[in-house]
């Protein structure tokens, strides 16, 4: 990564845990930005027990464990005060791709749970449109994968199973497989792609979020750090 998006990122993480209070009940997202996010958490609340934290991902849940950050399991009646996560691209809308790191399906579940959801990107994740230069991961249930990468292939976007590094099938932290899906036009109705996406069996969830950002920080680098919210009429879900 170039070294203005290294400094950009690290300037919004910094910011987004800047706005996590002591005793507030927080979300944690996956990612490099998301882990940037809580390193600084770490630094700025070095005695254990003044948060409350849930972690989106096994690999957030070990960071924080491993800097003091107390973390426990999701409950189904949680109502985090804020979510801190990253994004792989952000449109005008505030709508994002996300799951590019795999985590994109317990991501989306906080999210919902959350009061405020704060996305830190650094201002190259900026786009005009999701999907035209970074793929919109899925998660599939693996029995499932070559059939659903089939339908999609029907509406003419390429559904390429994702592999780890080990070249084995990649494994989400549910036991779910990811399909990279490159619509050659990227997406121009993503609320409406997120829902075909989920009517297809064996789609768990799609890495579109729509009206899951309440603030975006987009961080720049020279460490200026700017702060946008949805435009109006722009769909907020909960
Ligand atoms: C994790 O599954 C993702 O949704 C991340 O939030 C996203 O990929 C951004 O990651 P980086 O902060 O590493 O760019």
């Amino acid at each position: 990564m170039a070294r203005g998006a290294e400094e950009g990122k690290r300037a919004a993480a910094e910011a987004g845990a800047r706005r996590v209070r002591p005793g507030m009940h927080v979300a944690l997202g996956t990612g490099s930005t998301a882990a940037l996010a809580i390193r600084a958490l770490a630094r700025r609340f070095p005695s254990e027990g003044a948060l409350d934290t849930v972690a989106s991902s096994e690999a957030s849940e070990r960071l924080a464990k491993e800097l003091g950050i107390p973390v426990r399991g999701f409950r189904g009646d949680d109502r985090f005060d804020l979510m801190i996560d990253g994004a792989d691209e952000a449109a005008p809308d505030l709508s994002l791709t996300k799951g590019g790191g795999g985590a994109l399906f317990r991501e989306k579940i906080l999210a919902l749970h959350a009061r405020e959801r704060v996305i830190m990107v650094d201002a190259t994740k900026l786009v005009d449109r999701l999907g035209v230069g970074h793929p919109i991961p899925v998660e599939v249930v693996p029995y499932a994968l070559e059939s659903v990468a089939r339908r999609i292939a029907a509406w003419g976007a390429s559904a390429v199973v994702r592999r780890s590094p080990s070249d084995e099938l990649y494994r989400t932290d549910n036991g779910g497989g990811i399909l990279d899906v490159a619509f050659p036009d990227g997406v121009s109705d993503p609320a409406g792609t997120e829902r075909e996406l989920r009517s297809i069996p064996g789609v768990v969830e799609s890495g579109l979020f729509v009206g899951l950002t309440d603030l975006l920080l987009v961080g720049h680098p020279d460490g200026r750090v700017e702060e946008r919210r949805p435009p109006a009429g722009a769909p907020d879900r909960r």
